[in-house]
């Protein structure tokens, strides 16, 4: 057997000890064998036509800042081997508490709406068992597909939108971690992403910074860690008197809610410390584009306070940015440091005031949280003055060897198109040579919407919107881009470890599904991704075949920076 360790991962063969071992859910050797032309690797699932629109009604009040806030439930992976850890999820349906005595159906992981926050330690793999016993509430079994969003994953593993998990079955998929950052998964089954992530269907997937990912190692310390390190998944429903989840994409077009879940507690009410905090947020919904402010409560004034922005979607800044306020279009990750220091006694508010983008205008969208802050010990460690190793934008440009590829953001009758066509499994709208690093341009010619647009794999730094350089906190690395409305974004990055094929979308996860989504090749993309075999229940007691990882070196590049 002469596949060297690179060439067995890349297909998902190798096991533990280096021994070459197929194992369950694993890739399968046809990512090297290209589908004849023409022919469909996953049956394509056509579009379906809007129903009639039925205009969205209110939700019930529900009284604010009473219910007490709930850190997302903290899950660890079982170690299994040497550089791997194993997680169990089961998706499925449960009630919630949303509506003061209203139970409310929700379509979960492991049985919480939303799903646990994976802590992984990077540079071990992990294997996740996702096992699908979602049914609706008729019985009728949902077929389900996960992306975890940041990593760069083999393409059978990346939760390719036509590459389900049946009811009753079960699939491994296998994630790398050899990048941190506030990752997140959710579901991206073809045509039902936007209804299953509504339902419930997302968690957040945090793989812990090393030393490596820091320009000064000594600097990472000063970030708030443990008590002080809370993330806000956050979140807009709506519901009728019985507390059900309603779900109106308004003739597919967005979805907003008037109800702001944060770890999906309505509206809660958090004790806090005198002191720094770091709070991992991400914007969970469907469509709305959240603009987070921090207020003080100042006898009868609201005093606006600053956040200090520390990282983005897929890793930190290079230095700390301090900003009054942060739009997040759906799926956009930050971590900042809100500073309660000197507030002991006060309320602080993460507000979210009305942007005209949203077109519902509801005013009970204006405020996610209330902090409640307590006197503690003193918080001395002063903010990190540097943060992690970047490539400079710069050389970045400088590797790029081809011109700039455009994917215009459109309207087309009444679906959403990027370059005038939906998905089609069997389109590949661009083809990219394996670790190239490219620039791409997203346009959005007007009409109103707002596309945060994904591409998958990859980890990339926006060069300008509309040829201006983007506010600091934006320069970072990303993998979703808020592309207003008229704005013209360049982005620039590397494409890889991995080939295949890998989507593309709009994030407001309605046009995702009614069609923005289209998807890019690296390499020889070939048959792949046709995913791996989905597996019926019941499944074996263990992760019984030996999975294995490449050894994780501390990789940088020549001029000192890490991947990108
Ligand atoms: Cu967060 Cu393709 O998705
Ligand atoms: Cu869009």
């Amino acid at each position: 057997m002469d596949l060297s360790r690179r060439e067995a991962l890349r297909l998902g063969l190798i096991g533990a000890g280096g021994l070459l071992l197929p194992w369950p859910g694993g890739g399968s050797a046809r990512a090297d064998q290209p589908c004849p032309e023409g022919a469909a690797c996953q049956p394509h699932h056509p579009h379906e036509a809007a129903g009639p629109y039925v205009p969205s009604r209110f939700s019930p009040q529900i009284p604010r800042f009473e219910r007490p806030f709930e850190p997302l439930e903290v899950r660890y992976g079982q170690p299994l081997g040497q550089d791997l850890d194993a997680y169990r999820i089961t998706m499925q349906s449960a009630t919630v508490e949303i509506i003061p005595g209203k139970a409310t159906p929700v379509w979960t992981y492991d049985g919480t709406m939303p799903g646990p926050c994976i802590r992984q330690q990077k540079g071990r793999g992990s294997v996740v068992r996702f096992v699908n016993q979602l049914q609706d509430a008729a019985g009728t079994g949902i077929a389900t597909s996960i992306h975890l969003h940041g990593m760069a994953s083999l393409p059978q593993y990346d939760g390719y939108a036509e590459d389900l998990i049946p009811f009753e079955h079960y699939k491994d998929y296998y994630y790398p971690n050899d990048k941190a950052g506030p990752f997140w998964f959710h579901d991206h089954a073809i045509g039902h992403t936007s209804r299953n992530v509504y339902m419930g269907l997302a968690g957040m997937y945090l793989v812990d910074y090393d030393h490596c990912d820091f320009l000064d190692p000594s600097q990472a310390e000063r970030l708030p860690s443990d008590a002080f390190d809370v993330p806000l998944l956050i979140q807009d429903k709506r519901l009728d008197g019985d507390g059900q989840l309603i779900f109106n994409d308004n003739l597919q077009r967005s979805l907003y809610g008037d109800v702001m879940l944060v770890n999906g507690v309505p509206w809660p009410r958090m004790a806090v410390k005198d002191r720094k905090y770091r709070f991992r947020i991400l914007n969970g919904g469907t469509s709305r584009v959240l603009n987070l402010r921090v207020m003080a409560s100042m006898d009868s004034r609201s005093v606006p306070m600053e956040m200090v922005v520390v990282a983005s979607d897929s890793g930190l800044l290079p230095a700390p940015v301090s900003t009054a306020s942060l739009r997040m279009g759906v799926a956009e990750r930050y971590e900042v440091i809100i500073d309660f220091t000197g507030l002991a006694g006060r309320q602080v508010y993460l507000a979210n005031p009305l942007q005209a983008v949203n077109r519902d205008g509801d005013l009970r969208t204006t405020s996610l949280i209330c902090f409640d802050v307590t006197s503690g010990p003193a918080d001395t460690t002063p903010l990190p003055q540097t943060l992690g190793r970047l490539t400079p934008i710069e050389r970045l440009q400088a590797e790029v060897r081809r011109p700039v590829r455009t994917f215009r953001l459109d309207r087309l009758g009444s679906q959403w198109v990027i370059n005038n066509h939906g998905w089609d499994p069997r389109r590949i709208e661009a083809r990219v040579d394996p670790c190239a690093t490219e620039i791409w341009r997203f346009v959005n010619p007007g009409g109103g919407w707002v596309h945060p647009l994904h591409v998958h794999l990859g980890h990339f730094r926006l060069l300008s919107r509309n040829g201006v350089a983007p506010p600091a906190h934006e320069q970072g690395m990303k993998d979703t881009f808020y592309v207003g409305d008229f704005e013209t974004l360049d982005i620039v990055g590397r494409f890889g470890p991995h080939e295949g094929r890998y989507m593309m979308h709009c994030h407001n996860l309605v046009h995702e599904d009614h069609d923005m989504m289209s998807q890019f090749a690296v390499g020889n993309g070939g048959c792949d991704p046709c995913g791996a075999p989905a597996r019926p229940l019941p499944e074996p007691s263990s992760f019984d075949e030996p999975i294995g990882i490449p050894d994780h070196e501390c990789s940088t590049n020549d001029d000192g920076s890490v991947c990108l």
